[in-house]
């Protein structure tokens, strides 16, 4: 790998700024003092150094986040703090959530810097199922939820949208726990899942992505990385 490209991949240096600091002596090969951007050099086994700090390329990195309330999935600060707030990890900022949950949407985050395991996960086309579970503002019994569900498992017509909502399947825990599992990522989807059947979602909490659960461990806030198995699920 050319020590220039290194660099920027190691540092917040862009690559004009980073030849200016290999100019400026600043970087240093195994002890020695390099000028040249174009130099190879193996991250494996070349010790690198600018300012005297090591520095050390980035593994692919893939988390899972309990995600709490009053957290955002968005990149940008806004009213509330954002998910990679919350993590404790080098180059933060360049962690993703692997779609989006809402700001009162709790459960299952993950995140990752591998742009293709992400896509692999969001893509339309690859139909990856989320479970929710929903706590509704009205009970759904007897006759009605015999009726939603089979309205669910044929499709929704959601406002605004041009298709309905690919078959889904609801399952009832109590009169008002409901257990969604849905193959698509719309807009908030589980919401007007509910009020196109005439419900409101008054809690929301994503229990699994795929076959990847939340970890029963994780209290919210908390996080872990996952292992080569889970992330190997996708
Ligand atoms: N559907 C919603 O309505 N909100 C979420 O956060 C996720 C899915």
């Amino acid at each position: 790998m050319r020590l220039d490209r290194f660099l920027s991949e190691t540092t917040p240096l862009t690559r004009s700024l980073a030849k200016r600091a290999l100019k400026a002596g600043e970087v240093a090969l195994n002890g020695e003092p390099v000028k040249q951007g174009a130099r190879q050099i193996d991250p494996e086994k070349d010790a690198v150094t600018w300012q005297d700090e090591p520095l050390a390329l980035l593994g692919k990195r893939y988390l899972m986040l309990h995600k709490p309330l009053e957290v955002e999935c968005t990149a940008r600060r806004g009213l509330y703090p954002r998910a990679i707030d919350l993590l404790d990890v080098p180059e933060v900022e360049r962690l993703q959530p692997v779609g989006r949950l809402d700001v009162d949407t709790t459960g299952l985050l993950l995140m990752t810097d591998d742009g293709q395991w992400l896509h692999r996960i969001t893509a339309p086309k690859r139909r990856c199922g989320k479970v929710y579970r929903a706590t509704l503002a009205e009970p759904l019994e007897g006759e009605a939820a015999a009726n939603a569900i089979a309205r669910v498992a044929e499709g929704l017509w959601l406002d605004g949208d041009e298709t309905p909502t690919r078959p889904a399947t609801l399952r009832m825990l109590g009169p008002r726990e409901a257990e969604l599992a849905i193959s698509e990522g719309r807009y908030h989807q589980v919401k007007r899942m509910f009020a196109a059947l005439g419900n409101r979602v008054v809690d929301l909490h994503r229990r699994a992505i795929g076959p990847l659960e939340l970890d029963a461990d994780l209290a919210p806030g908390e996080w872990r990385a996952l292992t080569e198995d889970e992330i190997a699920l996708f």
